[in-house]
């Protein structure tokens, strides 16, 4: 539309002032604003953007690979994949505060940015030009939550607003600060990227590390990772992604409760659906989802994830919760 074709337009000669003949590495996470925020980035400056996926552990199912092979395959741009899940889960060991979480993971995160540009300048070898612009995907109301608003409280540091390091070596590109989630949806139709990834449900930066509740093992992903791909499969297949905002998939690690399996007592965990409504997520309503569609993910996933024996529904709307549990 016209709207969107001027603000594309905007960006993209704001974001030339800014980087001039520099160099830029965006993070990409697998969601919809760091891809539009690096689509933007690459219409403005071209091959001198080289994306960069860290693999944190901390992803869902499946969602490493679609960032390596759909985003690529849409954009043509410069990747560059950092496997770092073992740094995050050292660091994360021990860690049941929220806040504590989401600034050990933003840490991470820009050390293995630093360590990716640095790699990345090496590579591009006797030019000497050094990377020092990083593309952050961060919206409106990311920036409102962490308190960058005016006159708002500080909610929850969202991962790619708080929590950066003193040391931080980047000088920040933020395309998308003053855009809803819609915007954004339309900027990333408007330059022309598939509607997988246009579409696709928000995710958080810190990914599955916000949705156990306790500290976050290897094991315990495991299993999140598990019973989220099943409720992903279903809401799919109930056909209800259009309507549904999100669905985070909640362990409640430190939990258990007793049930019974076959002839045998079981000490399981439980795990919470949070299906929302929403248009911006700054404020949700649960989703009312038909009754079969959750008998259908709570028996495939009692079934299917053996330490689970228990599926509950979160009915709170934000406010007074939030969508996230953590
Ligand atoms: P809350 O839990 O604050 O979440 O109601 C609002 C929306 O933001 C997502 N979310 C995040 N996204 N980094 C992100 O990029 C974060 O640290 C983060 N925390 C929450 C959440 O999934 C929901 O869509």
């Amino acid at each position: 539309s016209w709207t969107m074709l001027n603000i594309v337009e905007e960006q993209t000669e704001r974001i030339r002032e800014q980087i001039g003949g520099g160099r830029a590495i965006c993070g990409l996470s697998g969601g919809v604003d760091s891809a539009v925020a690096a689509a933007l980035v690459q219409r403005a400056i071209g091959d001198r953007l080289t994306c960069v996926f860290v693999d944190h552990g901390l992803l869902r199912k499946g969602e490493a690979e679609q960032v390596e092979q759909d985003f690529v395959a849409a954009t043509g741009v410069n990747l560059h994949v950092v496997d770092a899940s073992q740094e995050f889960l050292a660091a994360l060991e021990g860690v049941t505060d929220p806040e504590d979480k989401r600034k050990i993971i933003g840490r991470e995160f820009i050390r293995a940015f630093e360590r990716a540009a640095r790699e990345i300048t090496a590579d591009a070898g006797a030019h000497g030009e050094s990377t020092e612009f990083l593309v952050q995907g961060t919206l409106y109301p990311d920036v409102v939550e962490s308190g960058g608003g005016t006159g708002t409280a500080n909610i929850k540091s969202h991962h790619n607003v708080g929590g950066l390091p003193d040391d931080l070596k980047f000088q920040l590109v933020e395309p998308l600060r003053w855009l809803f989630k819609d915007e954004v949806r339309k900027v990333g139709e408007e330059l022309g990227l598939p509607s997988e990834i246009v579409w696709r449900q928000p995710f958080p930066g810190p990914g599955l590390g916000i949705r156990i509740i306790g500290e976050v093992t290897a094991q315990r992903l495991a299993i999140l990772r598990e019973a989220d791909a099943i409720a992903r499969a279903e809401l799919t297949a109930g056909g209800v992604d259009q309507t549904v905002w999100q669905c985070p998939v909640v362990l409640l690690a430190d939990v258990r409760s007793v049930g019974v399996q076959g002839d045998g007592r079981t000490y399981g965990h439980p795990v919470v659906l949070r299906p929302v409504t929403s248009e911006d997520a700054m404020t949700a309503d649960w989703a009312r989802l038909p009754y079969d569609l959750l008998a259908r993910i709570s028996t495939r996933i009692t079934n299917e994830v053996r330490e689970i024996n228990r599926v509950v529904l979160d009915v709170t709307s934000k406010p007074p919760g939030t969508i996230e549990w953590e």
